[in-house]
């Protein structure tokens, strides 16, 4: 039995190379639905629609255990799929924002955190939702800023030029402006840490902390695993990693292999 790891194109690999760095010996399958990707900027309807699909296509593969590696998804697909789509005894799929806010509880000082994440996660207001349970609604000062203009930037493989300065500017400027108590900020969308350069250069000369979640989620499924001893013998332990992606295999796999720094070979679905 393998892992899977979705997100909506190349954000997730941002997640599987920590997870892999920190479980080397499983088997895992990334599923990339790049064809489709951004999520962020769409309705509740399709990204729960789009998140099944993944799901069942990746079950179907072989994966019992699965990563919405993706936080739009796990913001507005994850409940509904975990109550109404999946039975436990035979699947788990888990999300990326409870670990990342559960970390978070330690990283902050004042509790002024900020999010930067996709139109649909802000608006889902889960990192609000969850924060303030893990805070206390009177102990957390919570700020979003929407960046819809980042996953665009890094799908069109524009992380690393110039153009991509004024957008990354914009959006930290505005999140700051609206607290400038901020002492922490979550990357909540998997894609961000490919901007993470031009993102630390935005915010020279604070004492801010940029919280980005692949080191996060590879503890806490390493936590899962040591759990739920049930599902962690069933996983194969050949080391491999499979590439699927809704996109063309070239663009893909070029891509990936500069954000992954490795060779990837991925290989065409359709979900
Ligand atoms: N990586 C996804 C996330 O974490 C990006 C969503 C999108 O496709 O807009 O939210």
């Amino acid at each position: 039995m393998k892992i899977g790891i979705f997100d909506s194109g190349y954000g997730g690999l941002t997640i599987l190379s920590k997870i892999r760095g920190a479980l080397p010996m499983y088997d895992y399958i990334y599923l990339g639905d790049n064809a489709r990707t951004p999520y962020g900027t769409r309705s509740f309807e399709i990204i729960y629609e789009y998140t099944l699909e993944a799901v069942r296509f990746l079950q179907a593969q072989g994966c019992r255990l699965i990563i919405l590696a993706c936080n739009t998804a796990s913001a507005k697909a994850l409940r509904s799929i975990q109550m109404h789509n999946i039975d436990p005894n035979t699947i788990r799929v888990l999300g990326v924002i409870r670990p990342t806010v559960e970390a978070v509880r330690s990283i902050t000082r004042n509790g002024h955190v900020g999010i930067l994440a996709t139109p649909g996660t802000v608006k889902s207001e889960s990192y609000v939702i969850e924060l303030q349970k893990q805070f206390g609604e009177q102990n957390a000062v919570i700020s979003q800023q929407e960046c819809p203009m980042w996953v665009p930037l890094i799908e069109a493989g524009e992380a690393a030029n110039e153009g991509a300065d004024y957008f990354v500017d914009k959006y930290i400027h505005s999140l700051l402006d609206q607290d400038p108590e901020i002492d922490t900020v979550i990357l909540g969308c998997t894609h961000y840490p490919l901007l993470m350069q031009k993102i630390q250069r935005a915010l020279d000369g604070t004492n801010i902390q940029v919280v980005a979640q692949g080191d996060i989620v590879a503890a806490s499924l390493q936590d899962y695993l040591n759990r739920h001893t049930e599902i962690q013998t069933q996983l194969s332990m050949g080391g491999t990693c499979t590439f699927l992606t809704t996109e063309a295999e070239s663009k893909f796999s070029n891509s990936a292999s500069v954000f992954l720094d490795c060779p990837v070979n991925a290989i065409h679905v359709n979900i």
